[in-house]
């Protein structure tokens, strides 16, 4: 050996001095959970492709919501399922639409103790399932889209929603949102933008958790995953347009967008672990391939270390218990 006898391996001998040396830590207050709640449901129902998580009656999604907070986690973020859908989906404006009477449910529950925000989109809703209404040749019309979510935005807001997020990937979908808020005399309500959305495969177990009836794809809309410094241009646009928080989903396949967004914005970042990471790793698990627990601490560390300060996770309830357990 060379003098200084220079070896990183001494940081690494004990328990304590790993812990000492930790550059990330994971918290609870970090994690976001996505909650799922279906208009007519009595008892709540499993998702097959979601082991673990349900859709949710109106009764057990408030009992749900009352879980996060006493987990400590951040916040929930909710998604309606109606019975039935049309062209425009005119669920998502009706005030008595099922995720309007979720965010009041759930904001009745859980007061200020937790963030409570709420799916700004139309994919649940409409009848094709796509997340605009569409133009006579079959297109997602971007500005007929647009009044839409302003209404939807205006209809969450008076629900009680702390913050809302679009996650349609409209062009000026943020600034259209915020000016509708201001308007209405919500100048209150936050918006968590999903910025940077790309248009993968990831999204599977979550097209069954809200039922969708999408033929086709969102290529149109979402981004290609060949393309990481796009996502730098939708983020700065969706900063100027007045987004409170952007959001990069998925998380894991993109940690470098997610970092490279990080360096670009002094906002706060958040990542989405979507269903399809969810579930490929819950799969393995169950054919004790992986080890579940420490996979997903794992994921989320790597999430957090790559920039994201949030993260929006099916498995918010687990880690914190996970977490706090040390
Ligand atoms: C659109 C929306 C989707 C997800 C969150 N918001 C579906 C999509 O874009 O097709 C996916 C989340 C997940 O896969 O966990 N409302």
């Amino acid at each position: 050996m060379s003098y200084p006898d220079v070896r990183p391996r001494r940081l690494r001998r004990t328990a304590a001095l790993r812990r000492l040396v930790a550059e990330t830590r994971v918290h609870p207050a970090e994690l976001v959970l996505p909650l799922f709640v279906k208009e007519g449901l009595t008892e709540p129902r499993p998702i097959a492709s979601l082991p673990g998580v349900v859709q949710h009656s109106r009764e057990s999604l408030r009992k749900a919501a009352a879980a996060a907070a006493a987990a400590g986690i951040g916040g929930v973020m909710l998604f309606g399922v109606p019975a039935t859908r049309d062209e425009t989906g005119s669920g998502a404006v009706d005030p008595d639409g099922i995720l309007n009477q979720a965010i009041r449910d759930v904001k009745a529950e859980v007061g200020d103790e937790i963030v409570v925000m709420s799916d700004l989109c139309l994919d649940e809703f409409t009848s094709h399932g796509h997340c605009g209404v569409l133009a006579p040749d079959g297109s997602v019309d971007n500005d007929a889209t647009l009044s839409i979510y302003a209404s939807m935005a205006v209809a969450q807001a008076e629900a009680g929603v702390d913050m809302v997020g679009p996650s349609g990937m409209m062009d000026g979908q943020v600034g259209v949102i915020r000016r509708a808020l201001d308007a209405a005399g919500h100048a209150h309500v936050g918006i968590l933008a999903y910025a940077a959305k790309y248009a993968g495969a990831f999204y599977g177990p979550f097209r069954d958790a809200v039922e969708s009836t999408l033929v086709g794809d969102r290529k149109t809309y979402q981004q290609d995953p060949a393309n990481g410094r796009e996502a730098l241009r939708e983020v700065a646009l969706d900063v100027a347009e007045g987004a409170d928080i952007v959001m990069v989903k998925p998380a894991l396949p993109y940690l470098d967008v997610i970092s490279a967004v990080r360096s670009a914005v002094d906002i706060p970042v958040a990542a989405y672990q979507v269903s399809g990471e969810y579930a490929m790793v819950e799969a393995a698990a169950a054919n004790g391939w992986l080890d579940r627990d420490r996979v997903m601490l794992e994921t989320l560390t790597s999430i957090r270390r790559a920039g994201a300060s949030i993260i929006l996770t099916y498995w918010a309830l687990d880690a914190a218990t996970l977490l706090r357990a040390g």
